[in-house]
């Protein structure tokens, strides 16, 4: 099997497991106890805290540990649009995820904020221009994501915050596609978020790096873990998974992306002319910072996305009609649509992201695959 979508999700690092193993079995305390086995863990967990604070290069309490990136976009949004006291009025783009769009729409339909949606480039780019056009003084908080889940288009995250902050806006930055690819620190966002398991860490572990000293409305209540924002008791072992699978992506980030960049060209330009018509979705490959390193993502007009996808699978290849969160939905995708691509070609989508580990042979494969695949109909 070739498994071309690691934007879905990445299996465990064995070193992630393994720093995990001990704090599920001899070292299972609970961080908050004030024993010697809780101590134990709670010094775990600290640990992992400061790991991925030096990462980000933020501060230790600036990092709040969540069940994932859809939780810590959750907690990023509502808790500081909810405690700031600014108006009520937010940004966002309309190709973000779901964890953001939900998010939004929450403190629309409940909380009674208006929300202004930023003019998308056909590419999926966000212009500092298009962003300025929808600021207003009272805007509260603007999110952004720094890559796209769906088509791989980078944003300049650093240029949009001091566009944002320019009118005193606060600026979110969902990260989970971007780690392990694009440089975390220095983006001079308010919030960043992030997901344990696109990275090699398990599945229900993700974090919220919430400048501390920003007031921050809990969403889940109860014990006051978490510096008081985040309840309930930490999941110390995969904070663990996580704080180590977060430095070895970093600590690799530069080869993998030297490597993958090249051989993704390759298969792409080998997708592109698998058939007249097949269209690239997202920024083009070319500009350096513009796209994922590992991304490929198309629309192949004619042909239903989810039958290549099924063909593909066949020959042992794996790949996503998009989002996973979307997948096995008839809808078209809200990203394609956004970039003005109409329906009936956003249903023929079909991504492919390559893990930083893909051999060249594989790769060779699976353009082979699309190449039969695609002259089959
Ligand atoms: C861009 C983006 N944000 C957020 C999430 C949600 O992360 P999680 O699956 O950990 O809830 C995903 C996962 O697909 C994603 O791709």
């Amino acid at each position: 099997m070739i498994h071309l979508d690691t934007a879905a999700t990445t299996p465990v690092r064995r070193e992630a497991l393994e720093a995990a193993w001990p704090y599920l079995t001899g070292t299972f305390g609970n961080p908050s106890s004030h024993h010697a086995v809780g101590e134990a863990a709670a010094a775990g967990l600290e640990d992992a805290r400061a790991r991925v604070a030096r990462v980000l290069g933020a501060r230790r309490s600036d990092i709040v540990f969540t069940a994932g990136g859809t939780e810590a976009a959750n907690l990023a949004l509502k808790g500081l649009a909810l405690a700031s006291p600014r108006g009520k009025h937010l940004v966002t783009s309309p190709l973000e995820h779901e964890a953001v769009l939900a998010s939004v729409e929450h403190l629309q339909r409940v909380h009674g904020f208006e929300v202004s949606f930023v003019e998308v480039a056909p590419d999926g780019a966000v212009t500092p221009e298009a962003l300025r056009a929808v600021l207003r003084e009272d805007t509260t908080l603007v999110s952004l994501a720094l890559a796209n889940n769906e088509i791989g288009t980078v944003a300049d995250v650093r240029t949009l915050a001091e566009v944002a902050h320019a009118v005193g806006a606060l600026i979110h930055t969902d990260a989970v596609q971007a780690a392990g690819w694009l440089p975390l620190t220095g983006l001079g966002a308010d919030a960043l978020t992030l997901s344990g398991h696109k990275i090699g860490a398990p599945k229900g572990i993700g974090v919220a790096a919430i400048r501390g000293r920003l007031p921050l409305e809990p969403l889940v209540h109860g014990g006051g873990q978490e510096g008081g924002r985040r309840s309930g008791t930490e999941n110390v072992a995969f904070a663990v998974a996580l704080a180590v699978a977060l430095e070895r992506a970093e600590a690799e980030r530069e080869a993998r992306t030297a490597r993958v960049a090249p051989l993704r060209d390759a298969f792409l330009e080998r997708v592109l002319a698998a058939r007249e018509g097949v269209l690239l979705t997202g920024a083009s490959p070319h500009g350096p910072g513009e796209r994922l390193p590992g991304h490929a993502s198309v629309c192949i007009p004619g042909l239903s996305g989810e039958s290549v996808l099924l063909d593909l699978a066949e020959r042992g290849v794996i790949a996503s009609s998009g989002s996973a969160c979307a997948a096995g939905s008839d809808e078209p995708s809200h990203v394609l649509t956004a970039l003005g691509i109409p329906r009936e070609v956003a249903q023929t989508a079909v991504r492919f992201t390559l893990g930083g580990d893909v051999e060249e042979e594989q790769l060779e494969a699976a353009a082979a695959a699309v190449e039969q695949v695609l002259a089959l109909r």
